[in-house]
């Protein structure tokens, strides 16, 4: 019985996830085969619920990609629990025996939206690497790891033990991000084995580190996904409900506070099912 009812929870969850990534009517419901739920929206401006949440679907592309506002972050995937995955490249600081160097330091600007900070690590690797982020977060701010080594035999393969590989947690409420390198030899004591350091953003238990990449001449190519938290304007529940004409949360919806950031967030009563930002959005189940 207890089994059962587990069994017919999870089939009801599963079902929601599925109805709950509705376009507004009349507006296109995906890119490629991403689906874009409101409040996110492409087209005219009735689409979505403010510049924040366009997505430009950009058809030369086969599929056609689907980017963030005006900006060239790749969406993967949008959730209207509040999250939405991104493609985004790695940053990389590279030397040769002369010691020059070839880097890309990359980084972004979002303003509304968040890098959670529970779903992502920040990851760096290298062996004369000291790698670390700058933005904003209410103020400025800095972190970062570094790592040194030796020889090859030093780090741990498999792992990202702090030896070749370096992982730290981002800090809440990042919406700025800059990555930056430094080194101390320009890499020339380890240049045999790791010409490179790198840097990146990645949601959780997708990245593994082997040693192999640090000799891998495409993993500067590589993009890796980031998940970015998104919540509606402001103004906290209370505020928002004050102003009913703005007021993004619909029929049969609530207002919920979220853990990771200002605004505030809806989702569809206990016992109904969908899309609580659009108006009859939310189901009886
Ligand atoms: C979209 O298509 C790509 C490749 O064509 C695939 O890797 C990806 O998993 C698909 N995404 C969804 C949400 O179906
Ligand atoms: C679509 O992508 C191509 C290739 O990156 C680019 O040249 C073009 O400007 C993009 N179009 C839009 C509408 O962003
Ligand atoms: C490190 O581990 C990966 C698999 O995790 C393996 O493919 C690679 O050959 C290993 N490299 C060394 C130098 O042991
Ligand atoms: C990383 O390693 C874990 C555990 O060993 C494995 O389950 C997962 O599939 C690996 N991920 C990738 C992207 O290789
Ligand atoms: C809230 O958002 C509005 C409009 O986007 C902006 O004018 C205002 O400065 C913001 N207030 C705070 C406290 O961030
Ligand atoms: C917000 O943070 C909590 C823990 O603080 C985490 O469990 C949850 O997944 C996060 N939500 C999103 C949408 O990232």
């Amino acid at each position: 019985m207890v089994m059962e009812l587990a069994l017919f929870s999870l089939m009801l969850t599963v079902m929601a996830i599925s109805v709950a990534a509705q376009a507004k009517p009349g507006c296109q419901r995906q890119c490629g085969n991403i689906s874009i739920p409101y409040p996110f929206g492409t087209g005219s401006a009735e689409c979505y619920i403010d510049g924040s949440f366009l997505i430009t679907c950009n058809t030369t592309f086969d599929p056609p990609k689907a980017f963030l506002a005006t900006t060239d972050i790749q969406v993967l995937h949008i959730s209207v629990d509040g999250y939405l995955r991104i493609r985004y490249p790695i940053a990389y600081d590279c030397y040769d025996s002369l010691g020059r160097s070839r880097n890309f330091n990359a980084g972004f600007r979002l303003e509304k939206f968040f890098i959670s900070h529970t779903r992502n690590m920040f990851t760096a690797l290298g062996c004369d690497t000291y790698a670390y982020i700058e933005g904003f977060v209410g103020r400025t701010y800095s972190t970062g790891c570094m790592s040194f080594c030796y020889n090859a035999d030093e780090v741990v393969n498999g792992s990202c033990s702090g030896i070749g590989c370096c992982q730290i947690q981002i800090p809440k409420g990042v919406t700025d991000y800059e990555l930056s390198f430094s080194s101390y030899w320009s890499h020339s004591k380890v240049l045999s084995f790791n010409p490179c350091s790198y840097g990146f953003a990645v949601e959780n238990g997708v990245y593994n580190f082997s040693l192999s990449h640090f000799l891998d001449p495409d993993f500067g190519k590589k993009k890796f996904p980031i998940i970015l938290d998104w919540t509606i304007g402001n103004q906290s529940c209370r505020e928002a409900r004050m102003d009913p004409q703005n007021y993004a949360c619909k029929e049969n919806s609530a207002c919920i506070v979220p853990e990771n950031g200002s605004g505030y967030l809806c989702k569809c009563l206990h016992g109904f099912q969908g899309n609580p930002y659009l108006s009859h959005g939310c189901q009886k189940i």
